[in-house]
């Protein structure tokens, strides 16, 4: 195993692996309220003071490019609902050590930005949708589905490709849609990714009462689409199939079923600069306030060295369900 404070240009955890992958919350805040992630009447969001800016978060990512970090996403909360958002975006395809520059979003607000978005250097974008059902959409986010779907529209005319949908699955909820959604993702050419809940604070664990693994949706869907074992560029946690005859690909992200904690390559920056090494763990390294005390690059590059030693081996959510009280979009999913 290496030592990572004797090969700075690379970020190797305790646990040997190489963490190449920076996953940055923007705002904690959201325009939905998803019944898996935010409570409802939830107000207790960070204040504008204590949020990074746009050169503190650039100043963080190229600390992290110059360790030999290559892919960061931007996510939240919902990050387009942070102001001059496409300038971050700018901001952060000038590091030159950045290969891979994506985006998370509810896409509500993709329909009047996905064109600057695609101008500012995002590439591919993944996209939370899990019914095709207005009502039902209504029922889970509190929103209004017909926004999503413009937003994917624009999002595909501009050009932003791939486009991957995130279908959390939630038995009795929305598990009969399986092969709607993956009907929807074939017309429009987009991929789709289911994923298991998770039971990340209250929300979390409630909506983990509808838990379905996901092994189950497979086999399912093996009884009328023929899938493929496929890789895809920044596959990440999920497993690839592509479905026969068709350009599409549907992926399996299943931290609860069969968790992927021996390749993780990332860590989550918060929009109040707290480096969490897990999604699943309260393992963290504050940076804000020795930003803001007027560190140089190599004593930010020596702290991020000093975090990436705090990383666990693995999450808890089945040994310890109770155990996160930090919902999805205060780290950033
Ligand atoms: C927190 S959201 C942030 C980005 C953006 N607002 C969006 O919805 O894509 C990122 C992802 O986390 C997922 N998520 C939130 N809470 C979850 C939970 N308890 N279990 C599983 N996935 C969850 C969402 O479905 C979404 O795909
Ligand atoms: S999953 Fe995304 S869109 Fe839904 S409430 Fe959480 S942050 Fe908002």
């Amino acid at each position: 195993m290496s030592n990572p404070l004797q090969n700075p240009v690379s970020l190797v955890d305790p646990h040997g692996r190489l963490i190449k992958y920076l996953r940055v919350s923007v705002t904690d805040r959201c325009d939905l309220r998803c019944n898996y992630c935010i409570p409802k009447g939830f107000k207790d969001f960070q204040e504008p003071d204590d949020w990074l800016n746009f050169d503190e978060i650039a100043r963080i990512v190229a600390a992290f490019a110059r360790l030999g970090a290559t892919q960061v996403r931007l996510t939240g909360g919902e990050p387009l609902v942070r102001k001059q958002f496409p300038q971050l975006a700018k901001k952060l395809t000038a590091i030159p050590e950045l290969t891979d520059l994506s985006l998370s979003t509810n896409a509500t607000r993709l329909e009047k930005q996905a064109q600057e978005l695609k101008l500012a250097g995002i590439e591919r974008i993944n996209v939370s949708l899990d019914t095709l059902n207005p009502e039902k959409f209504k029922e889970i986010t509190q929103g209004k589905l017909q926004k999503v779907l413009d937003g994917l529209q624009a999002a595909k005319e501009s050009g932003i490709h791939p486009i991957k949908i995130n279908m959390v699955i939630m038995k009795g909820v929305n598990d009969d849609e399986v092969e709607d959604m993956v009907q929807y993702c074939i017309n429009n050419d987009f991929t789709l990714r289911f994923i298991e809940t998770m039971p990340m604070g209250d929300t979390g664990r409630e909506a983990s009462n509808q838990y379905l693994s996901l092994q189950t949706v497979k086999e399912r869907l093996t009884e009328k689409f023929n899938l493929i074992p496929t890789q895809m560029r920044g596959a990440g946690p999920a497993r690839y199939y592509n479905i026969a005859n068709t350009k599409v690909n549907i992926g399996f992200i299943t931290p609860i079923s069969q968790h992927f904690c021996e390749t993780c390559n990332r860590v989550r920056l918060t929009v109040d600069g707290t480096l969490y090494l897990c999604l699943g763990q309260e393992h963290s390294y504050p940076l804000r306030e020795l930003l803001r005390a007027g560190l140089s690059d190599e004593e930010l590059e020596q702290h991020i060295i000093k975090a990436i030693a705090l990383k666990p081996e693995n999450h808890e959510f089945s040994e310890d369900p109770s155990k996160l009280v930090r919902f999805m979009s205060q780290t950033g999913g």
